[in-house]
């Protein structure tokens, strides 16, 4: 049977309980939106094929529980996440102060490499805002990661957010693969030396 696509991407979400994690997903898995809370019960995946510079890709986008008492089970799904999306609510300040320690269980959990990105959710609810755009791009640029506004419940950002994520892990992957086929010392790794003497010694090159 063909393969329906070019790479496979895991993406994690996550976030204080509430700030629609599984409604980000579902708007954009299904293209839905449910307002009645439904709290995530340990952790939940979904998939989406998207197409990015002609490659298939397919997202593997794991759904964790914002709830304190279902972090052991989550955060054993860090380490195969090559991206992470860290959800806020704009309307609530501590779910935004809590993404430094979500920041924190990355550093500590996850590979180092893994791609990260912010998302201040929920920014349909303009009146009950707490949380200006402005400070979450200084957050986001203090940690180096992309940051956008999304609304799972008008779908603003939603797709825009998830693409970007894909994409940068995309480039990530195109580079690496590219050094990875270069001569060594013209990727900056110092052995082009004893290479070279390895040669003139006719050892195989
Ligand atoms: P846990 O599973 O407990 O970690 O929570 P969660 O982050 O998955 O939150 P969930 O997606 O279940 O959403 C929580 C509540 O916020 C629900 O009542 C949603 O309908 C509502 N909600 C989620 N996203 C939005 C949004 O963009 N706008 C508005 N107005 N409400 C939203
Ligand atoms: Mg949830």
């Amino acid at each position: 049977m063909a393969k329906t696509y070019d790479f496979l991407f895991k993406l994690l979400l996550i976030g204080d309980s509430g700030v629609g994690k599984t409604c980000i997903l579902v708007r954009f898995s299904e293209d839905a939106f449910n307002s009645t809370f439904i709290s995530t019960i340990g952790i939940d995946f979904k998939i989406r094929t998207v197409e990015i510079e002609g490659k298939k890709i397919k997202l593997q986008i794991w759904d964790t529980a914002g709830q304190e008492r279902f972090r052991t089970i989550t955060t054993a799904y860090y380490r195969g996440a090559m991206g992470i999306m860290l959800v806020y609510d704009v309307t609530n300040e501590r779910t935004f102060e809590n993404i430094r320690n979500w920041i924190r269980n990355i550093e500590e959990n996850a590979s180092a490499d893994v791609e990260k990105m912010i998302l201040g959710n929920k920014c349909d609810l303009q009146e009950s805002r707490v949380v200006s755009q402005e400070r979450g791009r200084v957050l986001a640029e203090e940690h180096g990661v992309k940051f956008m506004e999304t609304s799972a419940k008008s779908g603003l950002n939603v797709e825009s957010a998830f693409l970007a994520l894909a994409k940068d892990i995309k480039n990530k992957m195109d580079r690496k693969s590219v050094t990875d086929q270069q001569p060594a010392y013209s990727s900056g790794v110092r052995v082009g030396d004893s290479a070279e003497k390895e040669g003139k010694k006719g050892g195989c090159c």
